[in-house]
């Protein structure tokens, strides 16, 4: 989704700017864009459709020199990738502004603001905002109060950042929806929809909050809350490395983040478990209360995130015995519900700030559910701050776009949370232990997973060009299988779909043939032998096979069966393990088609708006 960067400093913001772009190229984008105040006040605006290192090529020329300035990656809700719908957009060469979300009723302003004799160059729904902002400034109001009357007119979602020739030391932003970062400096201040992006130039954050507008200048900072009072928020230091976003000499951020998940599950484990034992006060202080009457779970996500849940549902009802319903956010939020007594809400979110899992987590706010609580990779994100219990997996940052490592820290904390909920019912001492130290041998597991990395390279050259491809699993393996298509298609732009193998007969079947290869994950549980047989209906088909099996699970390679083996894993976390040879399979296609693997095309990383 759109990145946004800004600056008020007195050096020259333009390394500044053009850093915190690349620094946000991974939350997707198809265009970028900035506009600087110069040293004569006028406002110098470059933007190209493409990358930021296209930008950085289009201004190395005639560098525009100022202190003030705002920057913008755009990815294209209103109107298609261009440079006329690219940011900043400028009115009248005064007022610039950049833009994340989505303004609803954009259409009658804009119909309102061409009667006052404004005129539009842009598709997007951002240059009404713009344009009010101008014409606010020109009944006399400063940029603050500009901007203050303007977002007080918008419907729907937004995180912006405005500048002005005539009040040329000053930025004024203002979220609602979208994130949006103040990074705080010693005579100067920035702001970004993340910390990363200014990570070269602050370690000190505020975040802001939704409805509040900040006045920013060289040395001062203002906030005003949604009711317009001068307000303080907490300046919080980040631990980031500056260089916890960079590809430590892997080709690709995605690869590096396959190969970083058996240190990611063990931060993850570490200080959640005691002697055996899970610790409740993982997921926050009031948890050991809060669970102790939970009978039920309604986990709510998008994507891969999603696919989390349900694997975690096969666990919860069959470890913890308690009733679990998993659904996609962005149904959830439109729907009716029926929220039985003593049901736990769980949001799952990588990033904590998708769109639709806010919604639906406003949503269930206001329903009867006991608590809710948030898994999510983002200390700081809206959904841990508006959630009664927070488990934070410790994954790192996150930066190709196809979630890897924190899909597998999402199921380590889920199935410690199954394993809290489940003590007070199925789940006695002596399992919580066994099922504790298979967690514990997780990252063992990984990391010989992590080794079919060159078979699994050679494997996916011959299949490079397919076009389609079914997934089969069976229980905790379905949703894996849906896992590894959803990897395939993000990034290798493969069509691909995962099924239930014992539909296979009901319709899919029907598709194979010699080109529509079948990819099955296969660890040698009690679904083994009927997974067997529907892989037999695959073979007599003519379909060609790829199997991630159980070295034991006896199915022979032959003429049109690969056979990837993995070491015997505990069934519990095999689901957590299958999924590393997925994600290798899938980045292996996309490198060999010479696809962008971290930034695939018409993705983003963290969708901000609905
Ligand atoms: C986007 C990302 C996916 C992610 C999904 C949910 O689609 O590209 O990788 O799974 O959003 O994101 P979340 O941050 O809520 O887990």
């Amino acid at each position: 989704m759109c990145g946004i960067v800004g600056a008020v400093a007195q050096r020259d913001v333009l390394p500044i700017l053009l850093e915190g772009l690349k620094r946000l190229e991974y939350r997707g984008y198809d265009s970028a864009g900035l506009a600087i105040l110069d040293r004569d006040g006028k406002l110098q605006r470059t933007r190209v459709l493409g990358k930021v290192a296209e930008l950085s090529a289009a201004t190395a020329a005639e560098p525009p020199v100022g202190g003030t300035g705002i920057a913008h990656t755009r990815w294209a809700t209103h109107g298609r990738p261009s440079v006329d719908n690219a940011h900043p957009h400028v009115c009248r060469e005064q007022i610039a502004l950049v833009h994340n979300g989505i303004i609803e009723n954009h259409e009658s302003m804009r119909e309102t603001l061409r009667g006052e004799g404004y005129e539009f160059g842009s598709q997007t729904d951002t240059e009404v905002v713009v344009n009010r902002v101008h014409a606010h400034r020109a009944s006399g109001r400063d940029l603050l109060a500009a901007v203050s009357a303007t977002v007080a007119e918008l419907d729907g979602a937004y995180a912006i950042g405005v500048i002005d020739t005539d009040e040329p030391d000053r930025l004024v932003a203002a979220r609602r929806g979208s994130p949006l970062v103040v990074g705080v400096g010693i005579g100067e201040h920035f702001i970004a929809s993340d910390v990363f992006a200014l990570l070269p130039v602050t370690r000190q954050f505020i975040y802001l909050e939704d409805g509040d507008i900040v006045d920013i200048q060289r040395d001062r900072l203002t906030i005003y809350d949604h009711t317009g009072q001068v307000v303080e928020r907490p300046v919080m230091t980040s631990e980031l490395a500056a260089d916890a976003v960079d590809k430590a000499g892997y080709r690709h951020y995605m690869l590096k983040e396959i190969f970083s998940q058996p240190v990611a599950v063990a931060d993850t484990l570490t200080g959640r478990i005691e002697h055996g034992q899970v610790l409740d006060t993982a997921f926050g202080m009031a948890a050991s209360d809060i669970f102790s009457r939970i009978e039920h779970v309604h986990i709510v996500a998008c994507g891969t995130s999603y696919h989390a849940g349900l694997v975690a549902s096969y666990w919860i009802e069959a470890l913890a015995g308690l009733t679990c319903r998993v659904e996609i956010a962005s149904e959830y939020r439109y729907r009716a519900h029926v929220v039985p007594e003593n049901t736990l809400f769980v949001a799952l979110s990588q990033s904590g700030e998708t769109a639709d899992t806010l919604a639906a987590l406003s949503l269930a706010r206001a329903l009867e559910y006991s608590a809710c609580l948030a898994i999510c990779n983002n200390p700081e994100s809206s959904l841990t701050r508006e959630s009664d219990l927070v488990f934070l997996t410790r994954a790192g940052p996150e930066i190709g776009v196809a979630s890897t490592k924190a899909f597998t820290t999402q199921l380590v904390a889920l199935l410690l949370l199954t394993i809290a909920l489940g003590r007070r019912n199925r789940i006695d001492s002596e399992l919580e232990r066994r099922l504790v130290a298979e967690l514990e041998t997780l990252p063992g597991h990984i990391n010989t997973a992590l080794q079919l990395n060159d078979a699994i390279g050679q494997v996916a050259e011959e299949f490079s060009h397919k076009h389609h491809a079914l997934y089969l699993g069976r229980g905790t393996m379905l949703p894996v299988a849906m896992e590894g298509a959803l990897k395939l298609k993000e990034i290798s732009y493969i069509h691909a779909e995962a099924y239930a193998a014992g539909e296979l007969k009901h319709g899919p079947l029907a598709l194979v043939d010699e080109d529509m290869p079948v990819i099955a994950v296969a660890p040698n549980n009690s679904l083994l032998e009927k997974l067997k047989s529907n892989l037999q209906e695959v073979r007599a088909r003519g379909g060609v096979l790829y199997l991630f099996a159980d070295s034991s699970a006896g199915v022979p390679a032959e003429d049109a069966v690969r056979v990837l083996n993995l070491a015997r894993v505990p069934e519990t976390i095999a689901p957590i393990v299958y999924t590393i040879p997925l994600q290798l399979f899938a980045y292996h296609i996309a490198v060999i088609k010479g696809a962008d693997v971290d930034q695939p095309r018409n993705l983003a990383k963290s969708v901000t708006v609905e």
